[in-house]
């Protein structure tokens, strides 16, 4: 395993390489990549798998934040076919894969941007999302995850897993080099793009607690996704 100055180290060369590289508005960039989207994220599979585990075995009725085309819900529905699964994604393309997938599923598909669907109160056993957060500044996750606590029934988890920087400089890193990059494109402020910009554990959890969460459990895998378990 690299340590975290070769890892750094890694990471500024990425950058360098990729500094012409334009940004792509979020729902395109993944459109231009679904033929082999599955194929790509094949490498979390472990994380997937440890994801699925972790969800309650009570769980009943599920919100999944930026669901895509399912990965999570793949192995969730491995096992239990019968959880009532409400996805929320920007992308038509991913979300008409995800149907395709499961026809047989209690499955409701919603194609809009999460910070504007109105979760509900009191809605949801769980409310999860995989490898999707990781694109917002805290300020949009402090609000988010707001909504997602008062979406939750009393006692409901909030399942995380995503991808979290190994420490400040990385965060701070990557937080600048897309608030560069959007200012060099002129990309409005409302425009979600695709580009990493990551939290530490400790800036990522302690939105969680501000929002009212209780941290239950967090399984920080250093090949694949962090996952968050966080109870209301
Ligand atoms: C890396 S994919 C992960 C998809 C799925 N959870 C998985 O692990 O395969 C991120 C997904 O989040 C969606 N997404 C990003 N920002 C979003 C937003 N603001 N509202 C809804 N979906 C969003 C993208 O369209 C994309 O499908």
């Amino acid at each position: 395993m690299k340590s975290t100055a070769e890892y750094l180290q890694d990471l500024k060369k990425w950058l360098a390489d990729t500094a012409d590289t334009p940004l792509e508005e979020m729902a395109d960039f993944f459109i231009r990549r679904l033929h082999d989207y599955e194929e790509h994220m094949s490498v979390w599979e472990q994380s997937y798998q440890i994801f699925a585990e972790s969800l309650p075995a009570d769980c009943r009725k599920l919100l999944d934040l930026g669901c895509g085309t399912g990965l999570e819900l793949d192995r969730i529905w491995r096992k239990d076919p019968q959880i009532e699964v409400t996805g929320v994604d920007l992308c038509r393309d991913m979300l008409d894969k995800l149907q395709e997938k499961h026809s047989d599923k209690k499955l409701v598909t919603v194609c809009e941007d999460y910070f504007q669907f109105d979760f509900g109160r009191d809605a949801w056993d769980a409310v999860i999302s995989f490898e999707s957060l990781h694109h917002f500044l805290p300020e949009q996750k402090e609000m988010l995850y707001q909504k997602v606590y008062h979406s939750l029934r009393d006692g409901g988890v909030f399942l995380l897993g995503d991808y979290i920087a190994c420490c400040d400089e990385e965060e701070e890193l990557l937080r600048d080099v897309c608030l560069k990059k959007r200012q060099e494109q002129g990309i409005a402020a409302d425009c979600f793009v695709h580009f990493d910009i990551p939290l530490t554990l400790e800036h990522e959890t302690g939105i969680m607690k501000k929002s009212g969460f209780h941290i239950e459990k967090v399984l920080d895998n250093p090949d694949g996704a962090t996952i968050m378990i966080a109870r209301k």
